[in-house]
């Protein structure tokens, strides 16, 4: 473990560029295996996450290759998956486990799913549930998490699922499932989730449908596929542009571009209540790459106010909820967030990690049951303090760092190792910025 100090050393000033997109990343790696015939990936985000979903990949019979700053994925078509023959080390990543669930699901192979200690900790019965009722035996540990064993099924059963959590991990494994599964298999999402399953399986060539009536979402993909390769351009991840967002609200006289970043809509829900906090994020040069909305953000220095975060909002700011309490921190009064149990089963429980770290550091926080109550500095530094604990969470490590740009003394994480899952060049990028 790498004990690290964050600390201000500045304004955050010029333009910066975030990674891929986590979730994209994902997508694209799974859905070039199962298209028949070479995919071309641009912007792949080169986290342990998206590798972890590479390696699984290769392990079932994809060839993945770096080509220069590309990446190229040779398919083996729907169907086609080969029987994997060690475990499939999911590390820390809950998007590639339950997403490959749902892949291994509907094709006719065993497959073994490790990963590790917080990872081995979070909920599988949410896909367990579904993927079970299309014909695959799994077999968790107990409690439904990792390790776990799972047989597929083919030909699977289709299914009609109304999801219980709003999740885009659920809604992925089951659509995937379909894929190769005779029939309309059908999600019904009475919340929206992030919806790029969807977007880049179309552009795939899947035969999928999205009908919305009354708030409701319906998809039906009707298998079993044919998916056709696709040259795919990731854009910059919202969810690590955002720690660079609050950093740049925070941090006096900052005046800071993030180019490129990804903003659907069923994303971009942190933006859109940081302005409501006050926060300066204009969206410049606005257009589309890869069929997903994408802007330049250009994010000044400003003082925030607390808010109450409308509960809806939740889904589409799900990941980004930890840095949100630090920009509470230090907001003029108080900002009141619920309706967020489900931060509860993230890499950590999110809601206890960061009303820890935060106390820990000078913060007035209260925990909820579902949410967080924070009163803020009105804009003048925290103590600083740590080292805090981040749980082999990612988003806790990055966030408390952003914690420490805004301190006195600075804070100290326990370990900075985590960051690797999904934004490698963080401490990189700061520096680059002229933050620490
Ligand atoms: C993800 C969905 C979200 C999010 C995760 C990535 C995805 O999880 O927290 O980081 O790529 O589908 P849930 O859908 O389970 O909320």
């Amino acid at each position: 473990m790498t004990t690290h100090r964050f600390f201000s050393r500045g304004p955050l000033t010029g333009r910066i560029r975030v990674p891929g997109d986590k979730s994209i990343s994902h997508r694209a790696l799974m859905f070039g295996a199962l298209a028949v015939g070479r995919s071309r990936i641009s912007g792949l985000l080169e986290g342990e996450d998206v590798l972890a979903t590479a390696a699984a990949l290769r392990e079932m019979g994809a060839r993945i290759e770096q080509d220069g700053d590309d990446w190229v994925v040779d398919g083996v078509g729907v169907g086609g998956l080969l029987q994997p023959t060690s475990a499939l080390d999911m590390g820390n990543s809950g998007t590639s486990t339950r997403l490959l669930m749902g892949l291994v699901a509907s094709h006719g192979i065993t497959a073994a799913f490790t990963g590790d200690a917080s990872l081995s900790r979070r909920p599988m019965g949410r896909v367990i549930d579904p993927l079970s009722q299309m014909g695959a035996s799994i077999t968790p540990s107990p409690g439904g998490t990792l390790p776990l064993m799972m047989e597929g099924m083919q030909p699977a059963v289709p299914i009609t699922y109304r999801l219980s959590v709003a999740s885009a991990q659920v809604k992925s494994a089951v659509l995937l499932a379909g894929l190769n599964t005779p029939g309309i298999t059908t999600v019904i999402e009475p919340v929206p989730t992030r919806d790029h399953t969807e977007r880049m399986l179309r552009g795939f060539g899947a035969k999928l449908t999205v009908e919305e009536a009354g708030g409701e979402r319906t998809i039906r993909i009707h298998g079993p596929c044919d998916l056709s390769p696709c040259d795919i351009t990731v854009p910059g991840d919202p969810s690590s542009a955002a720690f660079f967002a609050v950093a740049a609200l925070l941090v006096p006289d900052s005046d800071l571009v993030i180019e490129n970043v990804g903003l659907n809509p069923t994303r971009s829900g942190i933006f859109h209540v940081l302005r409501q906090m006050g926060g300066s994020i204009e969206e410049l040069d606005q257009r589309e790459i890869g069929g997903e909305p994408v802007a330049d953000l250009h994010v000044r220095h400003s003082a925030l106010t607390g808010i109450t975060v409308d509960p809806e909002t939740a889904p589409s700011m799900i990941d980004e909820f930890p840095v949100l309490f630090v920009a509470a921190a230090l907001a003029q009064g108080t900002t009141t967030t619920s309706g967020l149990d489900e931060l509860r089963v993230k890499e950590s429980d999110r809601l206890s990690a960061m009303a820890a770290a935060l106390t820990l550091v000078g913060a007035q926080v209260e925990e909820c049951g579902d949410g967080l109550v924070i009163t803020g500095t009105g804009g003048a530094a925290l103590p600083g303090g740590g080292p805090v604990t981040t749980h082999l969470d990612h988003r806790i490590a990055m966030s408390l760092a952003v914690a420490g740009l805004a301190s006195d003394s600075g804070v100290t994480i326990d370990s900075s190792d985590p960051i690797a899952t999904s934004f490698p060049n963080f401490i990189a990028l700061l520096d680059k910025a002229g933050a620490q």
